[in-house]
């Protein structure tokens, strides 16, 4: 996405503001001064960008990476990656990663005393279809404390990465569950000033996605651009 589009949905709120006083790392983070363009050439449009390497079977399937199962809540999350003018992405890599059931990261950064699952690392993905379609198969990742704020805790939530075309068409964003009481005191998720914007972040409970005695279904589409897109979540929290 170029940057007049990023700065339009910067100010209508769709994305988060740099400073988000709330949210305690934006402090440091934020730009002090106006964010210098630098002009598109041929090659943001044309350098080479990850994913071109084959995808193995089970990178789409976060419960089967391992030589047993993972514990926690299976789920299915599926949509799709819609242009700026509703036209599916076809192709495109779909990258997520996420907290296990208990809430902890497999990173070494990540000291929640929660236990680690030997059957899980928490990072898929995959291509979308010719109708721009992805899907994952995964444990619902548990709600985590994050020391932001006194009782801090981020909602249940899945990060994701998309690499479009080009580099400058990358999305980095989060999909939340719906009815989560966490989001109402998330400085991330509401950071995001748009309401309308931060809804595109919450996934939608979907029947004909669950699976009968097998798992829960959730679809989350996402729009790359334009005035319905989904917002940035940058943080890697
Ligand atoms: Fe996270």
């Amino acid at each position: 996405m170029d940057d007049r589009i990023s700065d339009a949905r910067f100010g209508a709120g769709v994305d988060p503001a740099y400073l988000a006083p709330d949210y305690v790392g934006t402090r440091l983070r934020a730009p002090r001064a106006p964010l210098v363009i630098v002009p598109e050439t041929l090659s943001e449009r044309t350098g080479p960008v990850y994913g071109e390497a084959a995808l193995a079977p089970t990178d789409a399937d976060l419960t089967r990476q391992h030589a047993g199962e993972p514990l926690g809540e299976r789920i299915v999350v599926s949509g799709r990656v819609l242009g700026a003018d509703g036209r599916p992405l076809a192709s495109q890599l779909v990258e997520i990663w996420q907290a296990n059931a208990a809430g902890r990261y497999r990173h070494e950064v990540d000291r929640h005393d929660a236990p680690l699952d030997p059957n899980f690392s928490g990072a898929g993905r995959c291509l979308t279809d010719a109708e721009g379609r992805y899907r994952f198969v995964t444990v619902k990742p548990g709600a985590y404390p994050w020391r932001n704020h006194h009782n801090a805790w981020r909602p249940n939530h899945v990060h994701l990465s998309l690499f479009g075309s080009a580099f400058t068409e990358r999305l980095v964003t989060q999909m939340y569950f719906p009815g989560d009481p966490l989001l109402q005191v998330d400085p991330i998720f509401q950071s995001i000033r748009d309401p309308a914007a931060r809804e595109r972040l919450v996934s939608a409970f979907a029947l004909d996605l669950t699976e009968p005695e097998w798992a829960l279904g959730y679809r989350f589409d996402i729009v790359v651009g334009g005035r319905a897109a989904t917002p940035e979540d940058r943080d890697d929290d």
